[in-house]
């Protein structure tokens, strides 16, 4: 998967992703992003920051952030992320995100972020009162991307657009300035069981930090009682459970169950309905709960044992800011020639 660089691009693999200081991280999170860092790690090299610039795009309490930020980093590191392999920072620490960001404003075309469909479920109805930077948020993530030339991102369903519209700006950049294979053409992975996990209160809804029932979703810090509880009040339907896929489709709360139990034990869906076909939620729940118990408890105590020695984490950051500006500094270096930028005398 990711043994080999994307077509006419000569550069190394790497491997980038973030995950926004903006709420508690929940299963979602952890099954379609944090898990793959953590296996991805171990096969190439691997940039993970916290995308705090981006939080900013709605408000954030400065008062807040700076912690917020380290709790995702401590999430990232009791998921099994280590920072001896990976680089984990802040993206406000790398400046050189904003300035490639302002860059590729100039390259990204406004019929390109029209289309953005986050843009238009985030701003809700009143678009004119969102922030520009809200508008513009795809753009700074493509410069998060390029600025490492990072050739593979694991994200959830969610991101894929993000994912295209960065291939396009890498290729019109590529072209505009005449620099074929400069810039990779960034692969999406997303393919996975936890890509798209669903609302415990609706399959039909994703798991989100931004649903207003804490019921909707299984947070890393929530306690054992409240996994259990949420499992237990989780939507299903009467029926017990299926013995093959088609049925299981059918049923969005089902499918979503089983999906989940899959991701977390390692099988597929298919596998785990060959164990629990025409059994009721009744036996089903309680054997999901203590899957669910098993793998996010410990995750959960480790996030609070790290946050407990703020000052540890903060040494983590830095360090990891410092090789991710490493890489980025001389990759900016390059792009600005391409763009013809006056240069100071050494
Ligand atoms: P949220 O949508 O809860 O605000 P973020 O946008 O901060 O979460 O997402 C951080 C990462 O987690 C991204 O890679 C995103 O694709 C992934 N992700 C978020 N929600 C889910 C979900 N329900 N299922 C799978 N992956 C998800
Ligand atoms: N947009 C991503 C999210 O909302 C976070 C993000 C910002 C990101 N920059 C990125 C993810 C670069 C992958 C690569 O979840």
């Amino acid at each position: 998967m990711t043994d080999k660089a994307p077509a006419a691009y000569a550069g190394p693999v790497r491997v980038l992703s973030g995950v926004q200081p903006s709420g508690a991280l929940h299963l979602g999170n952890y099954l379609g992003a944090l898990k793959k860092f953590v296996d991805l790690q171990h096969k190439t090299d691997c940039f993970i920051f916290v995308a705090d610039q981006h939080a900013i795009t709605v408000w954030q309490d400065p008062a807040k952030l700076a912690d917020q930020t380290r709790e995702i980093a401590a999430a990232y590191i009791a998921s099994g992320l280590d920072p001896a392999r990976a680089a984990i920072f802040p993206q406000s620490a790398v400046r050189a995100h904003v300035e490639l960001g302002w860059i590729f404003n100039c390259v990204a075309r406004l019929g390109w972020l029209d289309r953005m469909t986050q843009f238009k479920e985030k701003s809700g109805q009143h678009k004119e009162r969102a922030s520009v930077g809200l508008y513009t948020y795809p753009v700074l993530q493509a410069a998060d991307i390029l600025i490492y030339k990072a050739t593979h991102v694991p994200v959830g369903e969610d991101q894929k657009q993000h994912l295209e519209l960065t291939r396009d700006i890498a290729q019109k950049f590529n072209n505009d300035f005449d620099a074929p294979g400069f810039f990779p053409l960034t692969e999406p992975l997303i393919e996975g069981p936890g890509a798209r996990v669903m609302s415990l209160r609706d399959g039909q809804a994703k798991m989100s930090k931004s649903d207003p029932s804490d019921n909707s979703r299984i947070n890393l810090l929530d306690p054992k009682d409240v996994i259990d509880s949420k499992v237990r009040k989780a939507r299903t339907d009467p029926e017990p459970l299926p013995d093959n896929l088609e049925a299981l489709k059918a049923r969005p709360e089902a499918d979503n169950l089983v999906g989940i139990f899959g991701a977390l034990s390692g099988e597929t869906k298919a596998q785990v309905l060959a164990r629990f076909a025409g059994q009721g939620f009744g036996q089903f729940k309680p054997a999901l709960a203590e899957l669910m118990v098993e793998t996010i408890a410990p995750i959960g105590a480790e996030m609070r044992r790290l946050l407990s020695d703020p000052a540890e984490l903060d040494r983590i950051l830095s360090a990891g800011a410092a090789r991710a500006r490493a890489v980025a500094e001389p990759i900016l270096e390059e792009t600005r020639a391409k763009v013809g930028f006056w240069r100071p005398i050494d």
